[in-house]
């Protein structure tokens, strides 16, 4: 479908969970996180409904993300569900990669094609101030696995504080290309602040070529990472909040105050 200002959308990312093993500095605060009940979560027959209707209305590309899509019970089986539906051209997972060696072939022998990854730094020490918890030596055999596993291109998404010239970034970007990786530069947005810029590599906040939708683990379809604007499946149908969705898709990003990164998924 096309939107109001004909961009065309084809892409859904779908939160599948709240949830994260870790804690990045620039995603969640340490303690005290506030997370959706267990019956507010969608259940895999109902992200498969979403998924159905949005191919019917256009959508050709899903990712799932999180918080941490692999921390979601089960999560391989509903990327065997999802990959079973006809239409998706393009199927991605963004993941932290912590707990990739022991999912990446299980991933890939469900349907899954292609794999992101967040890494900021080689340095453990840094990435586990990051993440506040992270042992990065897991992140190592996951992008190994996921290798091996298949689930190519692999990209690495790196979060930088102001641009990719910093010496964490470079060492990822050096790390890249040695092996056969595709780096991506998210410079740290501010959701309420509605701090965001192009991502470099990817193309991410870049408004007039946009073709995204969002789904939250709990059911809502949003239009635009920075804009509050959501539109709720269990109260509207699961058709009709797309359609708003897209009709109100804005021509460019504000600010988004409702949400959280961990509970859209970045
Ligand atoms: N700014 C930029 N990227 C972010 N992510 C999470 N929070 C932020 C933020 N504040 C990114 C992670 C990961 C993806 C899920 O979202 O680095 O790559
Ligand atoms: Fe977890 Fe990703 Fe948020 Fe880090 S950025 S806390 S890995 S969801």
């Amino acid at each position: 479908m096309l939107d109001r200002f004909n961009r065309k959308i084809n892409y859904l990312r779908i939160s599948v969970t709240d949830r994260c093993n870790l804690r990045c500095v620039y995603c969640m605060p340490d303690k005290g996180v506030k997370l959706l009940r267990h019956e507010e979560i969608l259940s895999f027959e109902e992200i498969s409904q979403v998924v159905k209707t949005g191919i019917s209305l256009g959508i050709d590309k899903v990712r799932l993300t999180g918080g941490e899509p692999l921390v979601r019970k089960e999560i391989t089986e509903l990327v065997y569900m999802l990959s079973k539906i006809r239409g998706i051209k393009d199927f991605a997972m963004t993941t932290n990669g912590t707990f990739l060696e022991k999912f990446a072939q299980p991933l890939a022998d469900a349907g899954l094609q292609r794999i992101n990854i967040s890494l900021d730094t080689l340095k453990p020490e840094i990435y586990k101030k990051i993440t506040r918890c992270g042992d990065i030596t897991n992140v190592f055999k996951g992008i190994e696995a996921a290798n091996k596993a298949e689930l190519l291109p692999i990209k690495i998404n790196c979060v930088v504080k102001h641009s990719s010239i910093e010496e964490d970034a470079q060492q990822v970007a050096e790390f890249c290309k040695k092996n056969n990786l595709q780096v991506r530069f998210i410079h740290e947005m501010n959701l309420e602040k509605g701090n965001f810029s192009k991502v470099e590599g990817g193309d991410g906040g870049d408004c007039k070529i946009c073709n995204r939708l969002r789904l939250t683990a709990d059911g809502k379809i949003k239009p635009c990472l920075f804009n509050n604007l959501e539109f709720d499946i269990k109260d509207l149908g699961i058709e009709e909040a797309y359609k708003r969705a897209i009709e109100s898709k804005p021509e460019s990003g504000t600010i988004n105050n409702y949400n959280k990164f961990s509970n859209i998924g970045g």
